[in-house]
């Protein structure tokens, strides 16, 4: 392993670009290679089986592009997954948690929500993780169909809002004060959410969170680039080349894969 090997990305789909964005803005040496599972999007509605079978097929393909540390930037393969690919494969992992931890020391009221997918709210590592805080009530909500429509490139239509609205209700009338995004792919609805939602909420994700660690692994490691030239990024998808492009910056390279 060397360090100017890429980090390496993978999602259900495009909403793993969110982590990509903040990685790159912290980490703008290093070299990356994301990958976007849009053909099997969503991850949240399969069974942990199918979710471990599909990790571990990016898993092999960014290894295959020598990757030097894993971001699994999608929380219901982390939840689902993650074990068993720490356990297979010897290359250092960085995964997603919902940022409980900060809304509980943030929340004055005492309720938080998390809007997540099934997968994720049902998963072990979920239920741990949203009982650990004495006074404060986690209030999680599956956000069906909102992969779905983004994926579709459907962020800002009336379907989405009213999905969110649909939503958003039951988690309000509990007088939460923080909205925890549960998935890498809801910061692509912070505009609908701050729209939808009264100004005291707060939105938190954990994007910048999963930068600093991938920093913090590639240290501990002695892998951080620092050739001191901007890094190279590619971007690889087995679904619509032209909705990952519209997620990534302008002049990137896209290109479709099979995996
Ligand atoms: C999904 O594919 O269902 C969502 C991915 C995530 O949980 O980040």
């Amino acid at each position: 392993m060397n360090n100017q090997h890429p980090i390496g990305l993978f999602d259900s789909g495009v909403g793993g670009t969110s982590i990509w964005h903040e990685v790159h803005r912290l980490l703008p040496h290093e070299n990356t290679v994301y990958f976007a599972d849009s053909h099997n999007a969503p991850y949240g509605d399969k069974s942990q089986d199918e979710i471990i079978a599909l990790s571990k097929q990016k898993v092999e393909f960014l290894l295959e592009k020598n990757a030097k540390v894993i971001v699994v930037a999608c929380n219901t393969a982390t939840t689902n997954a993650m074990k068993v690919l720490r356990h297979d494969y010897a290359v250092p992992f960085v995964g997603l948690e919902p940022a409980i931890k900060p809304a509980a020391a943030l929340t004055k009221t005492g309720h938080i929500g998390v809007l997540a997918t099934k997968r994720t709210i049902i998963s072990e590592q979920y239920q741990h993780a949203a009982v650990s805080y004495d006074n404060v009530v986690v209030h999680s909500q599956i956000g069906y169909d909102l992969v779905s429509l983004i994926e579709a490139g459907n962020i800002n239509t009336p379907e989405m809002d009213a999905l969110l609205r649909q939503y958003l209700n039951p988690m309000l009338a509990q007088n939460i004060d923080q909205l925890v995004l549960g998935c890498t792919h809801y910061p692509y609805l912070k505009a609908n959410l701050q729209r939808l939602l009264p100004e005291s909420i707060t939105i938190i994700d954990s994007g910048v969170a999963v930068a600093r660690q991938t920093k913090h692994i590639l240290e501990a490691h002695g892998l951080l680039n620092d050739t001191g030239k901007l890094g190279q990024n590619e971007f690889y998808t087995n679904g619509d080349l032209a909705v990952l492009q519209s997620f990534v910056p302008d002049q990137t390279h896209v290109y479709h894969q099979d995996v």
